[in-house]
Order: C-alpha cells, then structure tokens, then sequence
C-alpha cells in the first residue's frame, strides 16, 4: 500500500491504495464517483474512459501508481451544470438509450476535441470506433460529436 495524491475535477484527494491497482478502481471505489463506469476491465469497451490532462484514456488499464501529477477529469468534472458543448450536444440529439457507456463516449469524444476541434467524420468514426455501446448509437454520437464540434 501506498498513498497518492490525485488531482481529480480540480481538487486533490488522498488515497491510500495498493500500487497496482487501477485508476478506476480509486475513482469509483474508494473516491465513491460512480460517473465513470466498469465494462470489461480489460480496456477492451471504453466505458471507463477519463482524461489524464488532455488526453483521453481506459482508467481500468492504468495503475494509480502510474498517474503521476497530471489532473485527471471525469464525466463529473467535465462541466459545472452539465452545459459542455458535448453534455449540450447529446441532450439535443438523445444519444443515450440505457446510457451505461455514454460517460465514457462522452469522455472519449472531450480527448478528440481537444486534440482535434474541428473532426470530419471519418475521424470522428475512427477515434469512436474502440468505444463500444449495446445500444448501438453510434449514428447519433457521431451527430453529437459533430454539433459539438467548431
Ligand atoms: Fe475499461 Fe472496459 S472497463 S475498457
């Protein structure tokens, strides 16, 4: 066991935590944020995706121990009302059908963004194409990405 001091949606938080253990495992266990949510836990599905600084990445597959001091945002810290162009984007195009992914969608989508404002939508399909939804909503989170989108 050791103790971390994470930066998670702006404020730091201490936990003490086995090394290995994975970020999301903190996030959601021991932190109680549920937002981000276990899929496989094999970082095949992408439902547990957050942002380590501006990069969007599986919290199931990285080790807390391997966070270092870069700020970590989850789907609670992406906005304070829920009024991100994404979160604006997929209301007005009712992406979610049992929802269970969407964080994650959402959180991965934020990473494109970031690195790439404006996507067209064969980048929008190949960034998206590793985050998996049952639903299939694929064509309207496409169409949010692209509302959201500058
Ligand atoms: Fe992390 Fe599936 S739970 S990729």
């Amino acid at each position: 066991m050791a103790n971390y001091t994470l930066t998670i949606n702006g404020s730091q938080h201490q936990v003490e935590a086995s090394e290995d253990m994975p970020l999301l495992w903190v996030i959601r266990d021991l932190l109680d944020m549920k937002g981000t949510k276990f899929g496989c836990g094999q970082g095949l599905c992408g439902a547990c995706t957050v942002l380590l600084g501006d990069t969007a990445l599986r919290s199931c597959s990285l080790r807390v121990s391997e966070v270092g001091e870069q700020g970590i945002t989850t789907i609670e810290g992406l906005s304070q009302n829920g009024d991100h162009p994404l979160q604006k984007a997929w209301t007005a195009h009712i992406v979610p059908q049992c929802g269970y992914c969407q964080a994650g969608q959402i959180m991965n989508a934020a990473g494109l963004l970031k690195r790439n404002p404006s996507p067209s939508e064969d980048e929008i399909e190949n960034a998206m194409a590793g985050n998996l939804c049952r639903c299939g909503t694929y064509n309207r989170i496409k169409e949010a990405i692209l509302t959201a989108s500058t």
